[in-house]
């Protein structure tokens, strides 16, 4: 392996003992505790797990957490009713509904029908279209962190050649956008592109977001690219745990990139810091009150 390693435990460990301490400081200075509501529809065992470890950090941060879970079998309109009852409540400044839904759920209403001003994830379309455009947002976890991953190994971006693979509206769409927002050149790929290995082997930051266990090989690196792995595939074993793998061949890239973040420990633990940090932001801009 000659890649660094991006150590997306520590950078967002580092990032959660500051946003405590930011949390700290609100409530000495303004008597403000922020609150961040997580919903939770059906029983799908990943997502049990990431709300899990969502309320765990929220707490460990000294915020608020409220948890609502609600039967797989739950109607959209019982769903939109929760969202409204958390639009009003002022204890809550970040709500979160956990995707995927059911399928006879439209996703689409329920966020449509979250405030924007607490929409933490940033999926609302009037934070997808303030980031679009380059004016302040609440931006999407996931690609938040990777940025933050980025600029950990190479703080000037401009000019860099950069490749999503996948476009999807959680990672790929905001991620080509702040990666555009720094001045990069941005190419997005994805499953209709033609010879994604050699559009991927002109990045010089390829973030791969695609969900395809090791699909991402030594041929597809440009030798010193810093590769961003948002993959987390749980592939099966002989004993049954099944492992998680990220969307590249880890052990072949790392002998070609330049920097290179593992799974796990590399975008996912930055995706929950990111999350607690649009919490404190959004509890700020609700109160008009400047970002640090
Ligand atoms: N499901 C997978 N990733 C996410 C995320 O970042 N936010 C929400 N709400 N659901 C997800």
């Amino acid at each position: 392996m000659s890649a660094r390693l991006i150590d997306g435990k520590k950078i967002a460990a580092d990032l959660r003992a500051a946003v405590a301490l930011d949390v700290d400081e609100l409530a000495e200075t303004r008597k403000i505790t922020p609150g961040l509501a997580v919903v939770l529809v059906g029983e799908d065992p990943a997502s049990q797990v990431y709300v899990r470890s969502k309320g765990k950090a929220t707490l460990e941060a000294g915020m608020k957490s409220f948890e609502h879970r609600l039967p797989a079998g739950a109607t959209q309109a019982e769903l939109l009713d929760l969202v409204q009852r958390m639009n009003a409540d002022d204890a809550v400044d970040g709500i979160l509904v956990q995707l995927p839904l059911p399928a006879h759920i439209d996703a689409n209403a329920v966020l449509d029908a979250i405030r924007p001003d607490k929409d933490v994830d940033g999926f609302h379309p009037i934070n997808a279209g303030k980031l679009a455009v380059g004016r302040p947002a609440l931006v999407p976890c996931t690609p938040w962190g990777s940025m933050r991953l980025i600029r950990a190994v190479e703080p000037k971006l401009a000019g860099k050649r950069a490749v999503v693979l996948g476009r999807s509206n959680i990672v790929g769409k905001p991620m080509a956008q702040l990666l555009l927002a720094a001045d990069c050149t941005v190419t997005v790929a994805h499953s209709k592109t033609n010879d994604l290995a050699a559009v991927a082997r002109e990045a010089d930051i390829l973030v791969a977001a695609v969900g395809r266990p090791a699909m991402v090989g030594r041929d597809w690196i440009k030798p010193g690219a810093i590769v961003i792995d948002v993959g987390i595939n749980r592939v099966p074993t002989p004993d049954g745990k099944g492992r998680l793998v990220g969307d590249v061949d880890f052990a072949a890239a790392s002998d070609v990139a330049g920097a290179i973040t593992p799974v796990p420990g590399g975008v996912g633990p930055m995706t929950i810091a990111c999350l607690l940090e649009n919490t404190v932001r959004a509890a700020k801009l609700r109160r008009g009150l400047a970002l640090t």
